[in-house]
């Protein structure tokens, strides 16, 4: 006999992995005749709250990006009424899971849970589930996308799992997986607010369109922040850019690239301007001095961090003006790893496992 007679799931996904984990759950409440509604929050301008009679079972479903919830679904979450009615909530952070022959490997959530919780509880909700999914990679810049039979594979195990941790939760009880990584939670916690700025300022200045791009406008269609703009007749990430993925691994002529050889050079870049020309001014103008003469804890951690975001704003809108030009668009997509014939892209099916 389930707790709750209404189940309302809360998705944002960049690639399909939240999404269908919050659909296995959808199907499989509606099979225990429950009412259910599947809201996508996509360019959410104002929370949705359906019109619901009896106790309410709330599911919010995220990647997890940089150990903590992606900005979108933090925004949501704060942007969601206090509790009033009789309801509660949980959530799931889907990660980059590994699967090594027939070992699963988990990805790591930081405070994608913990935050998160803490954002619900100040609103008054009672937190009854903390689950983490081990889904496949959909960080495309980093790596390949994983191969097919990896990912059913894993859909089939998180199926499972979702139907278990839903099945739970109705009969009232609580589930506290995300307890059991703690000390590695607490140990990457520290990258967080950092990965924050990393992953505006740079990751999302590290997309590229190559003269492959017909300007179909797909990417700047299914942009679920509305990030992604033409300028000058070729496709612009803003810093709204929550470098989801859906844009790299959705365009049908895998325009998309990482462009690792220009990233590289900007951090080069950032070096140099930071250390020569420190350095150089330093000799001549003793206001430089008096911040050379700075610790090496101000200089690392304040100063090189504020010039790399100055350079990778400022070549951002270089190299775009650049690729204007047939040889420099080439260099940037010849150095470029997700240019490369075996670098698969990953999305997950809708298909898989209905
Ligand atoms: C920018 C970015 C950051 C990520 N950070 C993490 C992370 O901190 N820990 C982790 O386990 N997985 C991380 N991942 C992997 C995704 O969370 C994982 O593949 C997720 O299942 C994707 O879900 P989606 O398809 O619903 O977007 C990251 C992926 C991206 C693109």
């Amino acid at each position: 006999m389930s707790k709750y007679q209404n189940f309302v799931a809360y998705y944002f996904s960049g690639t399909g992995n939240a999404r269908n984990v919050a659909t296995w759950m959808i199907n499989f409440a509606k099979s225990k005749n429950i009412n259910t509604f599947l809201i996508n929050i996509d360019r959410f301008k104002k929370v949705e709250i359906p019109k619901t009679e009896g106790k309410t079972l709330i599911g919010f479903f995220s990647p997890t990006h940089g150990f903590n919830l992606p900005p979108i679904m933090l925004e949501f979450m704060s942007k969601f009424p206090r509790r009033t009615t009789e309801t509660d909530v949980f959530i799931v952070n889907t990660r980059a899971g590994l699967k090594m022959n027939k070992l699963f490997i988990p990805g790591l959530s930081g405070l994608a849970q913990y935050f998160p919780s803490l954002i619900l509880r100040l609103k008054g909700y009672r937190v009854v589930g903390q689950q983490p999914m081990d889904m496949p990679s959909n960080w495309i810049s980093l790596h390949p996308g994983v191969r097919e039979s990896v990912s059913v594979s894993m859909h089939v195990r998180c199926k499972t799992i979702s139907e278990h941790v839903l099945d739970k939760l109705l009969t009232g009880k609580k589930v506290r997986k995300a307890w059991l990584s703690l000390p590695f939670d607490i140990a990457v916690s520290p990258v967080v607010p950092m990965y924050y700025f990393i992953g505006r300022f740079i990751l999302a200045k590290t997309f590229v369109a190559s003269d492959k791009c017909n300007l179909c406008g797909l990417c700047e269609k299914q942009c679920p922040v509305n990030a992604i703009i033409q300028v000058d007749k070729r496709m612009f990430w803003k810093y709204s850019c929550e470098s989801c993925m859906r844009c790299m691994n959705q365009c049908p002529e895998k325009a998309i690239q990482t462009a690792h050889g220009f990233t590289t050079l900007g951090i080069w870049l950032a070096s140099l301007v930071f250390t020569v020309l420190l350095t150089f001014l330093a000799s001549k103008i003793d206001f430089f001095k008096e911040i050379s003469e700075l610790s090496d804890f101000v200089k690392g951690w304040v100063l090189y961090p504020i010039v790399t975001l100055t350079v990778f704003f400022l070549s951002y809108r270089f190299v775009h003006y650049l690729m204007r030009f047939t040889f420099f668009a080439r260099l940037i997509e010849y150095t470029s790893f997700t240019k490369l014939p075996f670098w698969r892209r990953y999305k997950a099916k809708k298909s898989v496992l209905k």
